[in-house]
């Protein structure tokens, strides 16, 4: 029996991606295990969103080179390997697949064609001043297939508890700074009929919180469905305590799609909507399609509906041609926002995206991303701290999710704030009503106040 180690980096997505390569695998008999020591094929599930997230990858894959000596085979997928490609084959010491999100029903098949090539490793130590064998060039997997939403593939998912239901791949705006079409490809949305079933499948299987995935998760539309019937329609499987979604598009954010979030009780409370800049000429050179007065107006819209909505959002700092006063305006739209939680980046020049493109004395220098980030930052977690110790003392339903890294146990409120507290593992899978005690910066620290029945 073949064991296969993954890993994983960047964005849920990815995470979910990572579930069905295992599951791929585990058709074919590979089984998982947690330790890239003891697996003949190691996979790293790479992000190519950030220069920063592929440096990372390409250190760790280095590391793992020992493992290669050793005999196993290294895969690097995802963003990063389709933005790579064959270029990927000679970094970091080698690699042996370089395969693209599209390809992974191809993983068993590459993977034994590549291990067929192999110069078995030698049974002895070699002697000093010997070379390990030269190994043959890896192969590249790397089309698009507009067709590919990996229907009747199971995933092999790693929580019994929350589930990632990816419903679209790809993506069709274009976004200025943003590489992931082009990894990516278009948009391909799945059938609402496979996504229920799956739903069903996993209610059933006790599963009580899923969360739909997509690269702009409202846009999705399948034969005249429309994404706020689908999260109706998610929403009011038996079973499902909790629905979320992931990310959302400012556009196409509708007065119809806040509605079946306020009248559904099993769709949290909680919206995750990208804003990036707080300036309508930033907006524009990102090619976002929104205005700064059209966000707002649909953070108004959640805001009436459900006054006490967790938002979050992600921001870009130092975008080419960004101006004091346009990131000026950036950190006033957090002040008047006040989001519970933000993703803020400094931008990073993608290769092939047309932002690289502007004019080169328009870029930002580095020293000033910089410091507008670690600015916007220390922001956001002014206010996030106001708005996280005003919860302090409330008594929250939390999700049981895990054993905590310290002990005890972890779960998440509707909100998906992180709790930790003390309780009997037992509560895994369940839902619980937690005092929330105190906070540290991002989590809370609560104690358990009531243990509800399994959910
Ligand atoms: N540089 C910095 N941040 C980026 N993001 C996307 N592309 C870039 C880039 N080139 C951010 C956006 C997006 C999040 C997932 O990553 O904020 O919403
Ligand atoms: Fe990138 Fe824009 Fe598509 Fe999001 S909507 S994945 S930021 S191109």
């Amino acid at each position: 029996m073949k064991r296969a180690y993954i890993e994983t980096y960047g964005c849920q997505m990815n995470i979910s991606d990572s579930e069905l390569m295992a599951g791929i695998l585990a058709e074919q008999g590979f089984v998982a295990t947690d330790k890239p020591d003891d697996a003949d094929v190691i996979l790293v599930n790479t992000c190519a969103i950030r220069d920063h997230a592929e440096q990372r990858v390409i250190g760790r894959v280095g590391q793992l080179q020992q493992y290669r000596r050793e005999g196993a085979l290294i895969g690097v997928t995802g963003c990063m390997a389709q933005r790579m490609g064959e270029n990927l084959l000679g970094r970091a010491g080698g690699v042996d697949l370089v395969m693209g999100p599209d390809a992974y029903r191809q993983l068993p098949d590459k993977l034994a064609e590549v291990g067929a090539k192999r110069t078995p490793r030698p049974a002895l130590p070699l002697a000093f001043g010997t070379h390990a064998p030269q190994q043959p060039r890896g192969l590249t997997v790397l089309g698009f297939d507009p067709h590919e939403n990996y229907e009747g593939v199971a995933p092999k998912r790693i929580s019994a508890v929350s589930a990632w239901v990816p419903i679209q791949r790809g993506c069709n705006y274009r976004c200025t700074y943003c590489i992931v079409p082009y990894v990516r490809g278009d948009e391909k949305n799945r059938d609402p009929v496979a996504i229920l079933d799956e739903v069903r499948a996993l209610a059933q299987d006790g599963v009580p919180e899923v969360t739909l995935l997509g690269q702009t998760v409202n846009s999705w539309e399948h034969d005249g469905w429309s994404f706020p019937r689908l999260l109706r329609e998610v929403a009011r499987v038996d079973g499902i305590r909790r629905v979320r979604f992931t990310s959302p598009h400012p556009n196409g954010f509708t007065r119809e799609l806040v509605e079946v979030m306020a009248t559904e009780p099993a769709v949290c409370k909680q919206l995750h909507l990208p804003v990036q800049s707080g300036h309508n000429r930033t907006l524009k050179r990102m090619l976002r399609r929104y205005t700064v007065e059209e966000y707002l107006e649909k953070i108004e819209w959640v805001r009436e509906a459900m006054p006490n909505i967790a938002l979050s959002t992600d921001v870009i700092v130092a975008f080419p041609g960004e101006t004091d006063e346009e990131y000026e305006a950036t950190l006033e739209l957090m002040r008047s926002v006040r989001y519970d939680d933000a993703f803020l980046y400094k931008y990073s020049e993608r290769e092939g995206t047309p932002a690289t493109r502007m004019p080169r004395d328009q870029f930002v220098p580095d020293e000033i991303g910089q410091a507008r980030l670690e600015r916007l930052i220390a922001t956001h977690r002014a206010i996030q701290a106001e708005l996280y110790a005003a919860e302090v003392g409330r008594i929250e339903e939390v999700l049981v999710e895990k054993e905590g890294r310290r002990g005890g146990l972890q779960g998440r409120t509707e909100s998906n704030k992180v709790v930790t507290f003390e309780g009997p593992v037992e509560l895994i899978g369940s839902f619980a009503e937690v005092r929330l005690e105190s906070t540290s910066g991002a989590t809370f620290q609560g104690e358990l106040f009531h243990a509800m029945a399994a959910a």
